[in-house]
This record gives structure tokens, C-alpha cells and sequence, in this order.
């Protein structure tokens, strides 16, 4: 079942009625280009099939009554209410709070996303909010970006993540099936579509990310204080500039990588529209060893996953670690053929779970 059905029937059997209308966000995987967003740089992330729906209808008075499906639990929002919440609800009412939303509304939520898996789904959750919200009558109409912008501020002031925008970006403005080239700096955009002969695997680790708020704080903060040192952002630092640059050593690794990786991206978004598989992977596996070497991001697990892919993939393709890191989930860019293969063997030499669980992206044919 579709997150939209789920949500559908969650709503007539919490709230004994049918639901106006169903409002829905995708999650995202991201391609390339890790721990940028926030220093003004280049991601290319691609939003899911998979992501959060919203199953709504209006009512008379103030409350709002949310139901979660995937926790089968109902919170009721009065006018007065200011948190702390924990999990969804803090990002429930976060969003309503920041989008006004005074009252009248039933909504049950339901998601398709696999939990902890680093594929948004707290950024999926916010978007649908909002477009619930704004569906409903119920909050001003808002462009994508303002949407967006709207999502991210929900996280650093309601969930205490100090986030970058792709992942509210991917989720409020992408195109689904295509990759989205973003500039962070300006949030200016390409839709990139994947090649008809490639498959991304996007395969969990297994590793839940969860708890890992405070490393990506840290990471974040490292960031900054590079980029004060250096006296620009780090999207206008040269390799030479963090050489010559006063920094502390694990500072300089951290700027290292975002450098690195910025100029991977673009690459990899050239690589991505000329149809150059082996060179897009080499990227992929190069971003791999940048998080996990540098930034300090990924996890055992997840790079034994990583290496088992890359030995199988050889020049063919490549694979990495994809979004915050501490777990989450590995993708693999391959030729199309050759994906049933590359899952079986993760069901044999890495997990029978996990290989249950792969979602596989194609290249559309006719993109
Ligand atoms: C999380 C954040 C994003 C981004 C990625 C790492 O998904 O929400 O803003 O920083 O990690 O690329």
C-alpha cells in the first residue's frame, strides 16, 4: 500500500469519516554531494516515490487532532499549546505554529519511508504539513522555496537540528525520478533525469540513525568556524586556502571535505548528464572515502557495505554512504542490468534484511 492509503484508511478509522483530501511529500536520497548544504554548496539530491501523506478534512473550533498512524497515536494541538513535544509532534506543531494555522482540522499521517533510514522523512513529514495546511485554506499559499524555508526553520527551532535546506528543498521543489542539481548558496536549480541504462540501489545498512543530532551539530559548527578563520565560505575556498589557512587539524579535515566535495558534485552532475557512468561512480566512491576519512560521518557497518558494493561494481559504476551519515542507508549507481545481481549478493554476504528492503531507482526510458 501506498503512504497515501495508508493515510486514507488511518484517517476514516481514527476519525470516523472520510477524508477531504490526501496532501503528500516525498522523501529524498541524496546522490553526491554530503555535508554541503550548509556551507553554501552543491547537492545533488533526487526525491523518492516513497515519503509521507497526509489524509485531511476541516472542522468547526480551534483544535487540531493529528493522528499517527505509524505510532498509532493522536495528539490534540489546542491554540495554546507551545511544547516541548517529542518525535512527530514537536514537527507537527512546529509547523503549524510557523505557518499560522489557527485551529479546524483533522489530519492522519502515514509514511512509506523505512524509519532511521536517512531518507528525509522528518523533512518529507514537515512538507505535507504544509501543503495539508495550505490545501486545507488554513495557511498562506507559499511558494516551494518558502516552503522550504519554512520545513528547515521547523527543524532548527522546533527539533534542535541545525539542518541544512536539501532535504526540504528536494521534498517541496524536485521533480520525482529526476535528480536535482541544487546551488544552496542561491537555491537555484536543474532536474537532471538518470540515464535509461542506470539503476541506483539504495540499499539500508541497517544502522538506524537515530540520537545523532549533537555529531551533526558538531560537524556543522567545525564548518563555520573554518570558514570565520578563512574569512570566506568555504564554497569560494581552494584546496591552497586550507593549506595556508590557520586552522586546527581536525577543522582543516572537515573544511577539506566540504572543498572536495563541492567540486565532486559538480562533477558528478556534468558526469550525470553526459551519461558516464564509471566517472559518476568514481566520484561516488571518492565522496565515500572524503565522509568517512575526513568528516568522520560513517559507521563499521556502513563501510563494509560500502567496500562489498565497490568490489562487485568495480569501474562499472560506484557506491557511498548517502546523507547525514552514523548509518543510514549506502546507494550503488550501476549499470541497469546488473542490479538483481549486486542484491543478491547483499542478501548473501551482508544482510537477507536489508536486501529485502533495497528500493532500486531506473533511468525512465522515455527521460
Ligand atoms: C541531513 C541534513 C541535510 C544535509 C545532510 C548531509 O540530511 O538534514 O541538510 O546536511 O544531512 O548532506
Amino acid at each position: 500500500m501506498t503512504a497515501q492509503d495508508l493515510a486514507t484508511a488511518a484517517f476514516t478509522r481514527q476519525f470516523g469519516r472520510a477524508a477531504e483530501r490526501v496532501s503528500f511529500a516525498p522523501g529524498r536520497v541524496n546522490l553526491i554531494g554530503d555535508h554541503v548544504d550548509y556551507c553554501d554548496g552543491l547537492v545533488l539530491p533526487m526525491p523518492l516515490r516513497q515519503g509521507t501523506a497526509i489524509a485531511w478534512a476541516r472542522m468547526d473550533g480551534p483544535q487540531i487532532s493529528v493522528y499517527a498512524a505509524d505510532y498509532d497515536e493522536v495528539h490534540d494541538f489546542g491554540p495554546e499549546d507551545t511544547g516541548p513535544l517529542n518525535g512527530w509532534r514537536q514537527y507537527a506543531l512546529g509547523m503549524l505554529r510557523i505557518l499560522g494555522v489557527k485551529g479546524g482540522l483533522q489530519m492522519a499521517i502515514a509514511g512509506d519511508l523505512p524509519r532511521g533510514s536517512g531518507l528525509s522523512s522528518s523533512a518529507s513529514l514537515c512538507i505535507a504539513l504544509g501543503r495539508a495546511a495550505q490545501s486545507a485554506g488554513l495557511a498562506e499559499p507559499l511558494t516551494g522555496t518558502d516552503l522550504a524555508k519554512a520545513a528547515q526553520r521547523c527543524e532548527h527551532e522546533f527539533a534542535g537540528v541545525a539542518c541544512g535546506i536539501m532535504d526540504q528543498m528536494a521534498s517541496a521543489c524536485g521533480d520525482q525520478g529526476r535528480a536535482m542539481l541544487l546551488d544552496c548558496r542561491n537555491l537555484d536549480s536543474t532536474n537532471i533525469a538518470l540515464p535509461p541504462d542506470w539503476t541506483v540501489l539504495i540499499i539500508p545498512s541497517l544502522v538506524s540513525r537515530e540520537l545523532v543530532d549533537g555529531e551533526y551539530n558538531a560537524r556543522r559548527q567545525s564548518c563555520e568556524e573554518a570558514a570565520q578563520v578563512l574569512g570566506k565560505s568555504l564554497r569560494d575556498c581552494t584546496p591552497e586556502d586550507l593549506a595556508c589557512g590557520p586552522l586546527a587539524e581536525i577543522t582543516r579535515r572537515r573544511a577539506a571535505h566540504v572543498v572536495a566535495e563541492i567540486a565532486r558534485t559538480r562533477d558528478a552532475a556534468a558526469a550525470l548528464k553526459a551519461k558516464e557512468l564509471p566517472v559518476f561512480g568514481a566520484l561516488l566512491n571518492a565522496s565515500h572515502a572524503s565522509l568517512r576519512d575526513l568528516f568522520e560521518v560513517s559507521h563499521p557497518r556502513v563501510d563494509a557495505l560500502v567496500r562489498l558494493c565497490q568490489d562487485y561494481i568495480g569501474a562499472r559504476g560506484g557506491a557511498r554512504m548517502t546523507g547525514g551519515g552514523f548509518g543510514g542507508c549506502v546507494i550503488a549507481a550501476i549499470p541497469q542490468e546488473l542490479g538483481p545481481d549486486l542484491a543478491a549478493l547483499i542478501g548473501r554476504e551482508y544482510a537477507r534484511d536489508a536486501e529485502r528492503a533495497i528500493i532500486f531507482l531506473n533511468g525512465d526510458a522515455n527521460g
